[in-house]
Order: C-alpha cells, then structure tokens, then sequence
C-alpha cells in the first residue's frame, strides 16, 4: 500500500502515521524528521533548510523532491523484497509541483498511490494543540502539556529523556505554518479529488476514534 497524509501543522499526521505504520506494516517516511534530523545532525542539507522551519516556511521543491525519491527508492526496494508492505508519506507532497513530481517518479516505475488519506480540522485548534506540543528528541514521542501530559513534567514516559519544544511551535510562525498551509498546500486537495483518490477523516475527534475513522475510510 502506498500512501499520503494531508492536513494541516498540528492535524496530527505524525500521530496517526505511527498507528499506521505498525498495524499496516508500512515505512513510515516524514519529510519534516528528515529535516530535523539533518539539522541536528548539522549535516550540509540541515545547514541548507535550518532557516526555512525556523520561519515555518516550505523548503524549496527541488531539494525536497530530491531527498524524497532518495528514501523512496531504498525503501521501494524493501517493498519489492517482501520486508515491508508499503509506504506513508507524511508532510509530503505540499505543493502541486511537489505532487507532479511525485506521480511522474511513481509512473516511471510502473507504481502509484493507493490513497491520500486527508486529516480535516479548524485552524483555531491548530494552535491549541501546537502551543502545548512537547516532543522526545530521543525516541520521537509526543505530548500536550495539558491533554496528553508525560508522567513526570517534561520527561519521555518512553525513554526518559528531557522533552523539547519544536522552534517552530512558536504561535507566530504556527500561523505562518498555517498560511502556507491554506495558500501553498490545500490546492492538493482538488487535485488527488479529481483523481479520486481524496480520503476526508475528521481529525477533532481522539486520536482513537481519528485512528478507527482512518481504517474505515482505507477499509483496512
Ligand atoms: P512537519 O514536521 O511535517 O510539520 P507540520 O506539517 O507542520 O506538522 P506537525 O508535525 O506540526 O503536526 P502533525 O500534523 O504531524 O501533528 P502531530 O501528530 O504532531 O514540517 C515541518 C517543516 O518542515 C515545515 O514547516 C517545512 O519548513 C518543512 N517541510 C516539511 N515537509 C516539507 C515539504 N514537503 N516541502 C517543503 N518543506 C517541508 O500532533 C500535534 C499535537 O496535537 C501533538 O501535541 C499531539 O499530541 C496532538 N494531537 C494529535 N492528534 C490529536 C487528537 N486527535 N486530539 C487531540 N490532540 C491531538
């Protein structure tokens, strides 16, 4: 199965991609951990699109695309072999020319999606659930200081280790993320409706019931 999750920052793509990945047995591939990863890292890609997340803006499409297709044609050959059953992207493709770009590669190897599976929400709990995020750099899990608090004030309950904030989840650039969202992203959703392939989920519900809406829509 070859996938996409579509939604907003904060829709809670990155949530539902873990349930996805272990009960579909899926690669579970996010454009923004790739990035992340890097700048910790500091490796020459991290240095390039530090200052595009730090200002919440999209990092450009050739740079993006290309780092994508490096992750898919390894884990396409995982596919292939038997390992894996298929692929989620989350947080990808984000522009029409990113989603050209993606179906095209998947034509020129005979592949294409299966669904692109949208995570519908308002903006005003967008920022809610942003603000309050603190997320595990150790082991990636992820908390709300009020709704989903770690047992012990900004530690894992996982691994133990210290809890962070995202630079990015600063109310500014969240609603810059959010207008980038509206103006740059959601002309996708027309675009995978007309080739109907467009699965809506209704994300302001818990993540339970966001995870069995997600199974029912992709009836798997
Ligand atoms: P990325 O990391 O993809 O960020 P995003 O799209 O802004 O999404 P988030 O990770 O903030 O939110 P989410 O939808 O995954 O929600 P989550 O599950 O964490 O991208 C970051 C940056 O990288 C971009 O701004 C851009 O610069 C760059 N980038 C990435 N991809 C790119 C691309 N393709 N092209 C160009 N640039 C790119 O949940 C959020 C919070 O809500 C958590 O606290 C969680 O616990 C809580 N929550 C989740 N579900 C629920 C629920 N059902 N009920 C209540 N709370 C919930």
């Amino acid at each position: 199965m070859r996938l996409v999750l579509v939604g907003p920052p904060g829709a809670g793509k990155g949530t539902q991609a873990k349930f996805l990945e272990e009960r579909l047995d899926l690669v579970h591939i996010s454009t923004g951990d790739i990035f992340r990863a890097n700048i910790k890292n500091k490796t020459a890609l991290g240095q390039e699109v530090e200052a595009y997340l730090a200002k919440g803006q999209l990092v450009p499409d050739s740079l993006t695309i290309r780092m994508v297709w490096d992750r898919l044609d390894q884990v396409e050959k995982e596919v292939v072999s038997g390992e894996k059953r298929g692929w989620l992207l989350d947080g990808f493709p984000r522009t029409l020319d990113q989603a050209d770009a993606l179906k095209e590669g998947l034509a020129e190897r005979g592949l294409a999606l299966d669904a692109v599976v949208l995570l519908a929400i308002e903006d005003a709990i967008l920022v809610h659930r942003l603000v309050g995020r603190r997320t595990c750099p150790q082991c990636g899990a992820s908390y709300h200081v009020e709704d989903q608090p770690p047992k012990v004030e900004g530690i894992c309950d996982v691994c133990g280790h210290s809890l962070i904030q995202r630079e990015d989840d600063q109310e500014a650039t969240i609603r810059q993320r959010i207008d980038v969202y509206h103006g740059q992203t959601k002309p996708l959703l027309s675009y995978y409706e007309k080739e109907g392939i467009l699965l809506r989920v209704d994300a302001d519900q818990s993540v339970e019931a966001v995870s069995s809406a997600i199974s029912l829509a992709l009836q798997a």
